[in-house]
């Protein structure tokens, strides 16, 4: 194996990715071919030295805040295992993933539950689980919550607030602006009364405000302007109710490069910038410094993995070059949902030197036009069919977010550490898809 330096080609991927003699990519010290001998394709590789090093640089930015791992993005015992094991707790936003984060050993304690529209059984697991913290989305949910806490139990509690700060690389991931589905408004005067309701509950203690501003931001102001709205509603609090919140939760959001070049949020520089902007802000309106909890997803998984396919056929055009996949938006619907961009490459042991690189468009195998892995990247002019194709920055809201459209099972997750690789999770089989459908 070479150990060339990271060329710009790797930029993105993991740390631990190295070219090899002949075109092939190791990660985790594991080649891709060979996992796809293994495992076959499509298939999610997650390297599992990225996912603890990205948890690691958490802990460094961040040594005194509470960094829940927000499970939406990707959940496996394994991964919660993993990021619990370096220190972090886990952000749910259903029961299912309460269940798996606690069947995975992570301590209920350490388990953050959200939730725009909890339901019945996401609140019900909540309470009988015994979560750490359930944040309060709507006003409604106060009592709803408050009738099903066990005797002799207090749940903590902290409250949504929409802070009206708009940032997000999407309008479908910003959730701080004003007029949306998430949250309570300040000024409605809806926060105030979520205060009221709580405190009229001694079953819940109110420990604190919540915000997220949006997923896939990559500039440290939005969350200091968040940090100066919290706080002045944590005042604001304090001034109406007497009640000084110990605690702030700022959410996550923390953008990550999809391609070389792109910008990503520097999670070092917001850990100062936030922890000295939290000082200050609570200097002015004479609080103690709240004890601070952030929820990234994206950032600690995304870079960690790879989504690797196998090339079914290449179909040139006088305007294109097709080359479809063996997957497609149902393992990957972020481009047709938010029109991510990434930057696809062919690996594997190729027996012809490499061909001079041509612009093509990588399409899935779907029935729809819009079913675009990646279009307009250059990979080598003589792509064919039998080919393998990576694409980098596939751990966050892939798999998690993967339908079984066409009747396509699920990949499964490989992960990779040290050579070896091992399986997390199994492809969905046809058999699987036929046994659901249970009438005849
Ligand atoms: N906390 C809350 C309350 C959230 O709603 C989210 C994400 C997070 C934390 C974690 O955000 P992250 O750090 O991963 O950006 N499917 C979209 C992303 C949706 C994010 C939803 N909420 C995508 O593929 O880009």
């Amino acid at each position: 194996m070479t150990t060339l330096d990271h060329d710009t080609d790797l930029a993105v991927w993991p740390a631990s990715a190295r070219q090899l003699p002949g075109g092939d990519v190791a990660v985790g010290g594991v080649a891709l071919a060979e996992i796809a001998r293994d495992f076959g394709t499509p298939t999610y590789v997650l390297d599992e030295a990225e996912v603890r090093s990205r948890c690691r640089t958490y802990r460094q930015a961040f040594p005194d805040a509470h960094v829940q791992y927000a499970a939406k993005a990707f959940l496996s015992r394994t991964m919660a295992r993993w990021v619990h094991e370096e220190g972090l707790g886990i952000d749910a936003c259903s029961a299912g993933e309460q269940h798996l984060a606690v069947a995975a050993g992570v301590p209920a304690r350490d388990v953050l539950v959200h939730g725009s529209a909890k339901t019945p059984a996401d609140l019900h697991t909540a309470l009988d689980l015994g979560v750490g913290r359930i944040v309060i989305d709507s006003l409604s949910e106060v009592r709803r919550l408050a009738t099903q806490v066990p005797d002799g139990h207090k749940q903590r509690v902290l409250i949504r607030v929409v802070p009206g700060i708009s940032a997000g690389a999407h309008h479908a991931i910003r959730t701080g602006t004003d007029d949306q589905h998430f949250g309570l408004a300040p000024a409605d005067g809806v926060l105030s009364a979520a205060v009221s309701r709580i405190l009229a509950q001694p079953q819940l203690e109110l420990v604190g405000l919540h915000c997220h501003l949006g997923s896939q931001i990559t500039e440290i102001a939005p969350f200091l302007a968040a940090v100066t709205r919290m706080v002045s509603l944590t005042a604001m609090v304090r001034d109406r109710f007497g009640l000084v919140l110990p605690e702030l939760d700022l959410g996550g959001g923390h953008g990550v490069a999809y391609r070389p070049g792109d910008p990503a949020l520097d999670v070092a520089e917001l850990g100062v910038q936030v922890t000295e902007a939290l000082q200050a802000r609570c200097a002015v309106h004479q609080l103690p410094v709240p004890q601070l909890t952030i929820e990234p997803g994206r950032a600690v998984v995304g870079p960690a993995g790879i989504a690797l396919y196998r090339v079914v056929s290449v179909k040139r055009t006088p305007q294109h070059t097709w080359v479809a996949v063996d997957g497609g938006m149902s393992d990957n619907p972020r481009p047709a949902l938010y029109g991510q961009r990434y930057t696809p490459r062919l690996v594997g042991q190729r027996e012809r030197p490499a061909a001079p690189l041509r612009s093509v468009t990588v399409v899935g195998r779907h029935c729809e036009a819009g079913d675009v892995i990646a279009a307009d990247v250059p990979l080598p002019a003589d792509v064919r069919a039998g080919d393998l194709l990576a694409v980098p920055v596939a751990g966050a809201y892939h798999l998690s977010m993967a339908s079984t459209y066409n009747m396509v099972g699920r990949p499964p997750v490989v992960a990779v550490h040290d050579g070896v690789a091992r399986l997390l999770v199994r492809r969905e089989t046809v058999a699987d898809l036929i046994d659901r459908d249970v009438a005849d």
